[in-house]
């Protein structure tokens, strides 16, 4: 088995699953920003393909040739499913395969899938025994633990004895949701126990991390040799890159005469401060005000929160100098959407996914400058990528 995870750099640098997001189209965009080492695509389940084929996974595990290195993530409690779709994986060309043991959703723990797998250690041993038929590496998702963050010595030390390619750790209970700051401060004895346990194996963190420059500096700090990133592709798409550090300074100027709140509540890590806050404000954008959905997510339209968020930012817009480096921050963003508008065209005939889903990722490129919220008003209620256009061609 050729173990992809032992050859990267390091730190290396990881897209987080995420539901209703990171498809064949919002990955060619974060490629297109600023490649991370690995994707992982959102999650399919298995059991639902198991039984009703390519139909039940609606275009979730599309991918092309040039998105090396590219995991998918499934989840599941059925071994037999599990063993079946993995080899499917094997088949379309991924490189990796990675369980969620960390969803808290109600359906995925109510299937014994998600973030039960925490309380089902058997059951987890299982699965991923299942996945390793296909010959490809295995690594696993999770959270601290279920309820008391006490439960990752535990639960860490279980996995880490499965012989599993790499872990990712979302530094928060399933309980937790994403309600509470990251436990950063766990990290070093996380990481003594991988050393006691599993040496060989990668340890990825995760969780409120907003950038390649603060993922370097955890990295540096604690000796990780991963870092994953998923609610700071919507602060900034152009995270993984080097010189990330000043796009997101650029965008965080303007965040913090918006929030007064995130100067008088400093953290640890400097970064940490416009995570919370910046990704917070793109989560409600995707209709995930405490955490992810299973289903329906992606077919939700503009909710009452983005609209009063558009009424907010509406006053605090007008605030934003109109600098030449802003002026050049607008520019890079709306090309971004110009790409993903044809990303998604060009998908459309594999994906299916109707326009309405494209609206949620407005937010993303569409902010912090003068009319930022009449625009994103107008975008909002177009009913083609076309017609979206057609809007933008004035906002050069
Ligand atoms: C919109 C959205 C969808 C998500 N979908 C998944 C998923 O499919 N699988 C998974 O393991 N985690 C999922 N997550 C959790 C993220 O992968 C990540 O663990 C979490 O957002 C914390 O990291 P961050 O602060 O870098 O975003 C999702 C999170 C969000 C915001």
């Amino acid at each position: 088995m050729s173990n992809f995870w032992l050859d990267l750099p390091n730190p290396f640098f990881v897209l987080a699953p995420m539901e209703a997001v990171t498809d064949v189209v919002f990955r060619h965009v974060v490629a297109q920003a600023g490649r991370p080492d690995v994707y992982f695509t959102e999650f399919t389940n298995a059991t639902g393909w198991f039984r009703a084929g390519n139909k039940a996974i609606g275009g979730r595990l599309v991918k092309t040739d040039d998105e090396s290195l590219i995991v998918a993530q499934l989840w599941g409690s059925d071994p037999e499913a599990m063993a079946a779709l993995s080899q499917h994986c094997a088949e379309l060309g991924y490189d990796g395969i990675d369980i969620n043991m960390g969803c808290p959703d109600q359906s995925a723990i109510k299937g014994g899938g998600g973030a039960d797998m925490i309380r089902n250690p058997d059951r987890a041993a299982a699965i991923i025994a299942a996945a390793k038929t296909s010959g490809l590496p295995v690594s696993v998702k999770t959270r601290l633990g279920y309820t008391y963050v006490h439960e990752w010595r535990e639960w860490l030390t279980f996995l880490l004895r499965q012989d599993i390619a790499a872990l990712t750790i979302h530094l928060r209970t399933k309980k937790e949701m994403s309600k509470v700051p990251a436990h950063f401060e766990l990290i070093d004895d996380i990481k003594a126990l991988r050393d006691e346990i599993s040496p060989g194996t990668p340890l990825i963190v995760n969780g409120d991390i907003v950038d390649r420059a603060h993922g370097e500096d955890l990295a540096a700090q604690h000796g990780i040799d991963g870092v994953m990133i998923g609610r700071g592709v919507f602060a900034n798409p152009f995270c993984f890159t080097q010189n990330a550090k000043r796009e997101m300074q650029h965008a965080t100027k303007e965040k913090t005469q918006r929030h007064p709140f995130i100067q008088s509540k400093p953290r640890p890590v400097a970064h940490s401060i416009e995570a919370s806050a910046q990704t917070r404000e793109m989560s409600e954008a995707f209709s995930l005000r405490s955490e992810y959905r299973l289903s329906g997510a992606s077919h939700a339209t503009p909710n009452e929160s983005d609209k009063q968020d558009s009424r907010h930012t509406e006053s605090t817009e007008k605030d934003v100098s109109d600098s030449a480096e802003s002026v050049s921050h607008k520019r890079q963003l709306i090309d971004l959407l110009h790409f993903h508008l044809d990303q998604f065209d060009y998908y459309q005939p594999q994906m299916g996914r109707p326009f309405e889903t494209l609206k949620r990722f407005f937010k993303i490129y569409i902010r912090d400058f003068d009319g930022a919220s009449d625009l994103r008003d107008q975008l909002m209620h177009c009913t083609s990528t076309n017609e979206v256009r057609r809007i933008l061609s004035n906002h050069r």
